[in-house]
């Protein structure tokens, strides 16, 4: 595939998952709005189109740490999703916790934005923890076992992932609209002048969740949720 301003955002991902760390460094959102042609997602950004098309570009020949899951068991992906982005997220989250409540504790007073940030965080936990048990307790084993027909899949608990495979997906927008919050609360998570090592390292851990919920959230959005739904299709 050749990349031009008119391929979606999404097909350069899926094509090239290299481009993750161009499109990550330009903030050009390729989970939830994936749907977009590269010259839309970066007038939404600002962004001219020639220096990102050109990293895009020269992407395109390397080589791919990510792996490419659009041909891979889709036992296989989800365990990936499972083991290693929401076991990231779970671990990180618990981190950026306790580093936001000492730096509440410490530098609220001088800093009052970090009492925004920690409200901000609080939510996108719990909604995180509720909906990581959703995909592995529901959605997941449902799909995984997506391989047989409705008679050796046995009784399920939804007709069809249709339904909750969309509210996944509703609930991903949402936490890519809190992300963008914290963006814009922290100045691209950028420390104050006077921040501590403690304070530093809560930007960055932040920074990194982002990344990785990206990358998470396109795997389902992008590669699984369809294939899902490709595959219910089929033997139903
Ligand atoms: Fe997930
Ligand atoms: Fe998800």
């Amino acid at each position: 595939m050749t990349i031009t301003a008119e391929s979606t955002v999404r097909d350069i991902v899926l094509e090239t998952p290299t481009a993750i760390s161009v499109l990550e460094r330009f903030g050009i959102d390729y989970c939830c709005g994936g749907g977009h042609t590269l010259a839309e997602a970066c007038s939404k950004r600002d962004q001219s189109l020639a220096p990102v098309l050109n990293e895009l570009k020269l992407q395109q020949n390397q080589s791919n740490p990510q792996g490419d899951w659009r041909g891979a068991p889709l036992q296989d992906l989800v365990s990936h999703i499972v083991h290693t982005h929401h076991a990231f997220a779970r671990t990180q989250l618990g981190l950026i916790h306790e580093l936001a409540t000492k730096v509440e504790r410490r530098h609220g007073s001088t800093h009052p934005e970090v009492h925004k940030i920690g409200n901000v965080l609080a939510g996108i936990s719990a909604e995180l923890t509720h909906h990581f048990s959703c995909e592995e307790e529901v959605l997941f084993p449902y799909i995984e076992q997506l391989n047989g027909s409705q008679a050796q899949r046995g009784p399920s608990v939804f007709s069809s992932a249709e339904l909750p495979i969309a509210r996944m997906m509703k609930d991903h927008g949402q936490t890519g609209d809190e992300l963008r919050g914290l963006r814009e609360i922290t100045n691209d998570y950028q420390p104050p002048s006077d921040a501590c090592t403690t304070y530093r390292a809560l930007y960055r851990a932040m920074e990194d969740l982002e990344r990785d919920l990206h990358q998470h959230i396109h795997l389902e959005n992008n590669i699984l949720f369809p294939r899902a739904l490709e595959l219910e299709k089929k033997y139903t």
